[in-house]
């Protein structure tokens, strides 16, 4: 674990993988502008070549070299949310490399927040970033593909392990989950939502003017184009169920009348819930529970529990986003 940021600069510009911060969960980096870097972010993650990565930019001013016909809409959105867990797909600017879009025409960017991620692109830019001098590091979550989200630099050495040359260690992330992406790249088309975060719906339009499209689920036969909305995305190894608060006390006996190890996410305070094999509890708030929710599956699906069971999330568009990354761990559960 590290804070080297020369060193993390000389290791990219080298075609190394770097791991670092971000307000949303670890990243993977690599020149985005290298192909042979970004074959290695894909051997380390066991991911298919044709899920495109996020390219992290260290500001507004670069987008140019990374899409083009770039909509006034984005540029609003930049402005609103950068740095921040706002992640835009636009048209891919020649210049980028097939490798990094996983063969599609649209290019996903954003500029992180953490502070450690922003000095290092500021940092990379400075010394003439990666290839061609083009400023981009390409960043998946730093975790084996289909796992569950890194959200500090253990948890990124546990995943990865020698795979990665540095992991830079900028402490807990504060989002907890991904970032939110909306869909620029589509001519006259509503903006679209493929993945629910901390930058909601409505505040993504009372920046644009427009409700951006925001389908419930997977489009019916759909290509995978965000790997996140494959189903069984973010799961933990041990199986999951999840108990509505009221069930909560009724099923966690049964269970320990079958003689199951039970690991308990709880969200509200529950006497059943505490005295589990494992538990922990996440505060009642949207954005508090996103905060530790993958490192709270994470350490129950390390607690050598038969089962894990999740209290269900409270209800409203503010649990969007949590729900979403609670649904795929639960339709993953078990499959490794
Ligand atoms: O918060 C985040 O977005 C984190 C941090 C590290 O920035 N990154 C992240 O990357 O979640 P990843 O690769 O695990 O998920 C990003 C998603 C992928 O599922 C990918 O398919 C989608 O973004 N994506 C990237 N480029 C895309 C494109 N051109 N079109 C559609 N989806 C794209
Ligand atoms: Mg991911």
């Amino acid at each position: 674990m590290s804070r080297d940021l020369t060193e993390a600069v000389r290791l990219l510009q080298a075609g190394e993988l770097v791991a670092f911060p971000t307000e949303t969960v670890y990243g993977l980096g690599a020149d985005a502008a290298n192909p042979e870097a970004v074959a290695k972010v894909f051997a380390a993650k066991g991911r298919p070549a044709d899920h495109p990565l996020i390219v992290h930019l260290p500001g507004a001013g670069h987008l140019d070299r990374w899409a083009r016909d770039i909509p006034q809409a984005a540029w609003d959105l930049a402005e609103a949310f950068w740095p921040g867990p706002l992640t835009l797909i636009l048209k891919r600017a020649d210049a980028v490399p097939l490798a990094v879009t996983g063969g599609q025409d649209t290019v996903g960017v954003r500029v992180p927040a953490h502070p450690l991620a922003l000095d290092l692109l500021r940092a990379y830019a400075q010394a003439g970033g990666g290839r061609d001098g083009m400023c981009g590091i390409a960043g998946p979550s730093a975790n084996r593909f289909g796992r569950i989200s890194p959200t500090d630099a253990e948890h990124v050495r546990e995943e990865l392990g020698t795979a990665v040359a540095l992991v830079l260690d900028g402490g807990p992330c504060q989002v907890g989950i991904e970032s939110t992406i909306v869909d620029l790249s589509r001519d006259d088309a509503v903006p679209r939502i493929l993945r629910p975060g901390h930058i909601t719906p409505e505040r993504i339009a009372a920046v644009i003017g427009v409700t951006p499209d925001f389908p419930a689920g997977r489009p019916a036969g759909a290509v995978p184009r965000v790997s996140g909305s494959l189903d069984a995305h973010y799961a933990p190894r041990t199986a999951l169920r999840v108990v509505a608060s009221a069930d909560l006390a009724v099923v966690l006996a049964e269970l320990a009348a079958q003689g199951k190890r039970v690991g308990v996410l709880a969200r509200t305070e529950s006497g059943a819930a505490e005295s589990a094999a494992g538990c922990c509890r996440l505060p009642d708030d949207p954005e508090a529970y996103a905060r530790g929710f993958y490192a709270g599956l994470r350490e129950l699906d390390q607690g050598g529990n038969d089962l894990i069971v999740v209290e269900a999330l409270g209800v409203g568009p503010d649990w969007a986003a949590v729900a979403d990354r609670l649904r795929r761990a639960a339709c993953g559960a078990g499959e490794g």
